[in-house]
């Protein structure tokens, strides 16, 4: 059975206590548990749609992460299917919903505090207008962490308002309708709440405003009590004006003996609003771009990255001929790759990325490269890879080839920077003659520095020569696969002979150690006590093959569960990697702790484990061990209390508890710590041709003084930024960097913007990954609207089981009115057929023709910037009249009327 372990590592905070992600539930129901709810509902719906509409079984086993990616990825997913992908999308979601009230803690519209109606819906129309552009675009990170933000202020206004206490079960659908204003708000001077003396009353809401249905929320001041008169608290510790009359609260954050049907209507309400914004949005995105957006998508991805100068003709034919194989031999299997990244870079010029679904298209573009120019020179090499770690999805294996060292290796912190925000890994196939290049000076750059790069993402670096690259590509094929995991990566510079022990469990297949350096002889020993040494090609433990300085031994495929050690000898820097497929993998996020209203933590989930630590992977090995605690639904969090001096990575150990086989994992990116923190926060999108500027705070706990702040970023937009804060020690500093999209920007195009604030002494530095979306304003809040004309249902039988031979017809006129035109129509349900006139015409006409047999239809009409209109109609004979020849019933399916610009 597939089985994926989680893990938040809690090492990153430099003091305080954990607490819950609160709002909504101390109990069970949390921002995470209905995000996460209506989440793998949604998911499950569409994928049920989408096996119905390529005609297989969509049967999955539960309701777990791991069942669903399975069954949702149907025929293809024939083995076991790792859900990592879509578990680390669910992870994203989460923590950028978390985070929300750590970056935003005072901000009332981002909560529905304060009666900020308008400034809350504006957000979450902002967010749904910048998700749906940035699907378009295929920016799917973007998409998800917008997503996290958008769903805690939507699921917050339950809690927050008196929405549930006026006695609404259902939603208010009008927070997600920008077209639709919101109404009946109780103004500045309405008194809304009687005064509470315990703080915690059952019912505070004053009567007059629960007789004329008045929404109001309640008033959070963090530094302050004020408050209008008569208004209503959130109540709560954090909450000062919770202590000024009328006192008390009405936040139904958590449960407690005077608010539990508050809290349980607000928790449903919440994760049926939630539910609402997804369909929303699955609906202008199409089934197939929502479910790759929540991770649902074969996990091996190709991502090559090559260097076009002259010299590297045959290194681009190898690179083609491993993309074909690698398409050709994976095609319709659970390893065929789900998406083909391609970045070519020369000297000056680098890109532009290249991505796509379609394998014929990746062979015509990897076929369209040649080798020419730059000649004898370093090049582009990082401005290339760094294209790569922008677009590629996070967790991406990236194979870079190139013959020369880089010209731009001043982008190295921010490649670094980049490798662990995306925890993708970067394998170097290096063809240069070794020493081709002295150093010029001590920026210059040499393959030693592909070399750390490698082991900071936790890839290899292979130095061979042209005529042996194509022996050294299996490597590729080995990694091209899902479920690829890391059971022991050790680097060790200089080098010295040493034995390494591991241990292999069953779940483990294709079991591959590679050794990379110069020098190195082994010798391998398996759990009886049988060894095979380096020179013997093909031994009792398995087959062993060197190209350069990369060795290559695939274990045999019999029993080699147990403890296993490898003794390496050499005295030159060599790397020691043993991986395999499994299905028993880890995710992680390193988290922070943080305080106010509603303190954060992250979410682990996963079964008990016995061992969980941080490790040096460049010797000596310092091990720090975690404490572990459950927190319910499985899920661990883990606190370490002494952190390695230097790169660490996590390892972890366990049984698993169905086969009792003990197991060892370890991460792949390499992590430090730091005395400095830099940190920014996304709040909106950014228009083109306008200046964004973004706020953000530097602290260090190292010595004050003067530090310097970098930012790049991948798409070359305009900055403007201080480039030295004087700091104090414990301090935080607020400084602003402007950045500018040029007018021409696509909407929904995201850039990836990287800060480093680096100590005058070069010792501490950190850094921030962001990721801004650049959207075109919307104005177009108008859905299409879709008006059924004529049903000729005469043909059909009264009995439904006679339905067979027999058709029948729909047909509807479909406009955009005023707004920018409709993109797109699609049967959501239905097993019809469906025609439609030009969709440039002001007025569309769709017929839809289907069997008696069946008896719904549902239309979906996309315009240009998502906005979704929808028909729905039934022949079933419940449903209204019996299926008698309607001649223009004018049914209108979705009727807007009233509007109001955008608060
Ligand atoms: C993995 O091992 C299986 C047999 O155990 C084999 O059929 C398959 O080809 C191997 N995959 C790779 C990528 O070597
Ligand atoms: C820095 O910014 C935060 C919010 O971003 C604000 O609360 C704080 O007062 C600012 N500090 C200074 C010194 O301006
Ligand atoms: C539907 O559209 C057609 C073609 O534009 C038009 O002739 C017809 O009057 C429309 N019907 C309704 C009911 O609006
Ligand atoms: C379209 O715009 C015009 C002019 O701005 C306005 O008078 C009309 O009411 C709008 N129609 C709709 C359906 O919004
Ligand atoms: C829809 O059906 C009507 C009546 O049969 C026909 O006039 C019209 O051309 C059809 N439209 C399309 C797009 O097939
Ligand atoms: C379409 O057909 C499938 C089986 O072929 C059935 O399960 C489904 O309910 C049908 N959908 C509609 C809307 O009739």
């Amino acid at each position: 059975m597939a089985s994926l372990l989680g893990i938040a590592l809690l090492t990153l905070a430099l003091s305080g206590p954990t607490s819950a992600f609160v709002p909504i539930g101390g109990g069970a129901s949390t921002h995470t548990s209905i995000t996460g709810t209506a989440l793998l509902q949604k998911v499950k719906e569409t994928c049920q749609a989408v096996a119905a509409a390529g005609g297989y079984e969509f049967n999955p086993t539960g309701l777990s992460a791991e069942e669903l990616a399975q069954a949702c990825l149907g025929p293809t997913a024939t083995g076991e299917v790792s859900a990592a992908k879509f578990v680390s999308a669910l992870q994203e979601i989460y923590i950028q919903n978390g985070l929300v009230d750590r970056d935003f803690v005072n901000s009332a519209p981002h909560h529905f505090n304060s009666e900020a109606f308008l400034e809350g819906r504006g957000l979450i129309t902002e967010g749904v207008g910048t998700i749906k552009a940035n699907i378009r675009k295929k920016n799917f990170q973007a998409a998800r962490e917008t997503l996290g933000r958008v769903l805690h202020t939507l699921q917050d206004f339950y809690s927050h308002s008196n929405w549930v206490d006026l006695g609404f079960t259902g939603t208010y659908i009008n927070l997600i309708q920008p077209s639709l204003p919101l109404q009946n708000l109780a103004d500045i001077y309405t008194a809304t709440c009687s005064d509470c003396a315990s703080g915690t009353c059952s019912s505070s809401i004053l009567p007059n405003i629960l007789k004329e249905k008045k929404l109001t929320s309640g008033y959070m001041g963090i530094f302050s009590n004020a408050k209008p008169k008569g208004k209503c608290s959130h109540g709560g510790a954090s909450d000062l004006t919770g202590t000024a009359a009328p006192r008390g609260g009405i936040s139904k954050d958590e449960r407690r003996p005077d608010n539990v049907a508050l809290h349980t209507a607000a928790v449903k309400a919440a994760t049926e609003a939630s539910l609402e914004l997804l369909e929303d949005i699955r609906s202008a995105a199409g089934d197939k771009d929502f479910l790759r957006m929540m991770g649902i998508a074969r996990s091996s991805v190709v991502c090559f990255v090559i260097d076009t100068t002259g010299s590297m003709s045959d290194d681009i034919e190898e690179a083609r001929s491993i993309v074909y194989e690698i398409i050709d031999s994976k095609k319709g299997t659970q390893d065929e790759p789900s998406e083909y990244i391609l970045v070519p870079f020369n000297d000056p010029e680098f890109g532009p990325i290249i991505k796509t679904t379609n394998p014929d298209e990746m062979k015509t573009e990897i076929s369209k490269l040649k080798a020419n120019g730059g000649g004898d020179t370093p090049e582009m090499c990082l401005s290339g890879l760094q294209l790569a770690l922008t677009g590629a999805p996070t967790s991406s294996s990236i194979y870079v080839f190139t013959d020369a060292t880089a010209k731009d290796i001043a982008l190295k912190d921010t490649i670094i920077a980049l490798i662990r925000s995306t925890r993708s890994k970067v394998s170097f196939l290096m063809t240069g003659p070794l020493s081709r290049r002295r150093r010029r000076s001590l920026r210059a750059a040499s393959f030693d520095d592909y070399k750390e790069l490698a082991l900071a993402s936790g890839g290899q670096a292979i130095h061979v020569s042209k005529a042996q690259l194509p022996q050294a590509t299996d490597i590729i094929l080995d990694t091209s696969t899902s479920a690829l995991v890391t059971v022991l990566h050790r680097a060790r510079n200089p080098g010295k002979q040493e034995i390494f022990p591991f241990m292999l469990d069953e779940s483990l297949k294709n079991i591959t150690i590679y050794i990379t350096g110069t020098g190195v002889t082994f010798t391998l020993t398996n759990p009886a006590g049988v060894s095979q040494n380096h020179n013997e090609a093909s031994g009792k433990l398995g087959s062993i093959k060197s190209v350069g300085n990369l060795w290559r031994i695939r274990l045999n495929a019999d029993k080699q569960t147990g403890n296993w050690q490898i003794n390496i000898n050499s005295n030159q820097p060599y790397t020691l990697k043993v991986t395999g497929q499994s299905m028993i993998t880890f995710i992680y996020d390193f988290v922070e702790s943080f305080e106010g209203p509603h303190p954060g933590y992250a979410v682990l989930r996963g079964r008990p484990l016995e061992d969980i630590g941080l490790v040096t992977v460049s010797g000596p090995e310092t091990v720090s061990k975690g404490k572990t605690s459950d927190m319910g639904n499985g899920d661990i969090l883990v606190t370490v209390d002494a952190i390695p001096e230097g790169e660490f990575v996590i390892i972890l150990k366990g049984t698993d508890k169905l086969s009792q086989s003990e197991f060892q994992r370890q991460s792949t990116t390499q992590m430090s710590i730091s005395k400095v923190s830099i940190q920014a926060a996304v709040d909106s999108s950014m228009e083109p041709g306008k200046a964004f500027e973004l706020s953000f705070t530097v602290m260090t706990q190292g010595p004050s003084g003067q530090y310097f702040i970098s930012a790049r970023n991948d798409r070359g937009y305009l900055m403007s930024f201080s480039q030295s804060l004087t700091l104090t020690t414990g301090e935080y500093t607020n400084s602003t960097l402007t950045i500018t999209p040029p007018t021409n920007t696509a909407s929904g195009t995201d850039v990836t913007l990287t800060m480093e604030a680096k100590s005058s002494s070069g010792v501490d530095s950190n850094f921030v990954v962001l990721r801004l979306s650049v959207v075109t304003k919307i104005t177009d809040f108008y859905q299409p609207l879709c008006e059924v004309v004529s049903v000729l249902a005469g043909d059909c039988p009264k009995d439904v089981s006679q339905c067979g031979p027999f058709q029948w017809e729909l047909m509807a006129n479909l406009t955009d009115g005023n707004g920018t035109g409709i993109e797109s129509i699609s049967l959501r349900q239905g097993n019809g057929t469906l025609l439609t006139t030009d969709l440039t015409a002001a007025i569309i006409q769709a017929n839809y023709t289907a069997s008696c047999c069946s008896q719904i239809v549902e239309l979906i009409a996309v315009d240009k910037v998502g906005n979704v209109g929808k028909c729905f109609y039934s022949i079933a004979p419940s449903a209204g009249p019996p299926a008698v020849t309607l001649s223009l019933p004018l049914w209108l399916c979705l009727l807007v009327s009233a509007f109001v610009t955008k608060p």
